[in-house]
């Protein structure tokens, strides 16, 4: 099945975790790779990832997250 992964990442952590992500995943299936854009809702599977900001996900990251509708999401989370 397709898959988006959708970021945030101020100094690389998440990135880097998104990265290994999109490694391991099938290549042929990824649809859309990269910060928050209109193009990662093409896909019914999103592995949405963010840094911690003042103990919750980043503000853009969190406005994605309220668009979704009948998604599977996989949050991934990294913190100081
Ligand atoms: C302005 C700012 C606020 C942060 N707030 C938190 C927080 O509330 N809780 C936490 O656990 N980490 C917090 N952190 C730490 C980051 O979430 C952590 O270093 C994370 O790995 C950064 O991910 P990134 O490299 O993808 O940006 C904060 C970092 C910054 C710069």
């Amino acid at each position: 099945m397709s898959y988006a992964i959708v970021y945030s990442s101020q100094t690389g952590n998440t990135a880097q975790l998104a990265t290994h992500i999109k490694h391991i995943l099938p290549a042929k299936e990824l649809v859309y790779f990269g910060s928050v854009s209109p193009e990662a809702l093409h896909t019914d599977i999103l592995f949405v990832g963010s840094w911690t900001d003042k103990g919750t996900c980043s503000p853009e990251i969190a406005q994605f997250l309220h668009q979704l509708k009948n998604k599977q999401v996989y949050l991934l989370a990294k913190a100081g």
